[in-house]
């Protein structure tokens, strides 16, 4: 159970909501930072390669870093999805409006299974196409045998799904500035690093 410990000098907010664990909250900022350097990686090697047709060693760099970055971060959600599983979540931000609980929760597990979707479509989709190197060092276990056809189909997806997470990404950020900005309610406080340590 964790520490609770309320502070009278702080606002009731501060004392009377529950937050996210110390824990989750530095897999939810973990997760955002690997995202965020995934998304340009993927359009700038896309670009250099496909649309340019420049397959230098920046190029293949690119390739090599978004693929080991995406499986690292597949690692990070699958670790941080158990441990969301087994703990749970604080109760809903109390003034919420049952439609918004239900957007809020749809929203979170649309990007849980975005999260866990798109490595695996990228690492069949390289597994496919025969592009499994890692930075000439070493290369992913393949996950089927090579199919081009299959291996356009599957990049076809990760390109979509991409999109999608895009999307669902920009909904979600939209939603917590939001209520931080407007509706200036707890949600994004519940998230936020350096809050202290309670939990429920
Ligand atoms: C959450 C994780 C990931 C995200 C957000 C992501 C995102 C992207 C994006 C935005 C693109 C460019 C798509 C386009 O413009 O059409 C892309 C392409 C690509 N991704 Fe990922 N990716 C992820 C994980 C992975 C992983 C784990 C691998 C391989 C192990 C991978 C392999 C590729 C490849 C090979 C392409 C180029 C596909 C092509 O040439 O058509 N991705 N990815
Ligand atoms: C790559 C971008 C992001 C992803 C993939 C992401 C993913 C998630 C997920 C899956 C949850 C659900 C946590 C759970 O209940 O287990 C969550 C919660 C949350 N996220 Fe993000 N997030 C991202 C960016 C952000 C940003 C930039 C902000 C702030 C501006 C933010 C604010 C929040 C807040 C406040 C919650 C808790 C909402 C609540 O209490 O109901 N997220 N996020």
């Amino acid at each position: 159970m964790a520490n609770i410990k309320s502070d009278p000098r702080k606002p009731s907010l501060d004392s009377d909501t529950p937050v996210y664990s110390p824990t989750a909250r530095r897999y939810h900022w973990w997760t955002v930072a690997f995202v965020a350097a995934m998304f340009p990686l993927g359009k700038a090697m896309d670009y250099r390669g496909n649309h340019l047709n420049i397959w230098d060693n920046t190029t293949n760099a690119l390739y090599s870093l978004h693929k080991i970055l995406g499986i690292l971060l597949l690692a990070l959600i699958i670790v941080r999805l158990a441990y969301r599983l087994k703990n749970g979540a604080p109760p809903d931000e109390p003034t919420l409006e049952p439609w918004q609980k239900l957007a809020s929760h749809l929203t979170h597990w649309g990007l849980y299974g975005l999260l866990i979707a798109m490595p695996l479509l990228g690492w069949l989709g390289v597994s496919l196409y025969g592009a499994r190197d890692i930075f000439g060092l070493f290369s992913l276990p393949p996950l089927a045998a090579q199919n081009q056809e299959a291996a356009k189909l599957v990049f076809m997806l990760h390109g979509a799904g991409a999109g999608l997470l895009f999307v669902a990404i920009g909904a979600h950020v939209g939603a917590a500035l939001y209520h931080h900005v407007i509706r200036k309610d707890g949600v994004l406080r519940r998230m936020l690093p350096g809050i202290g340590t309670r939990k429920s």
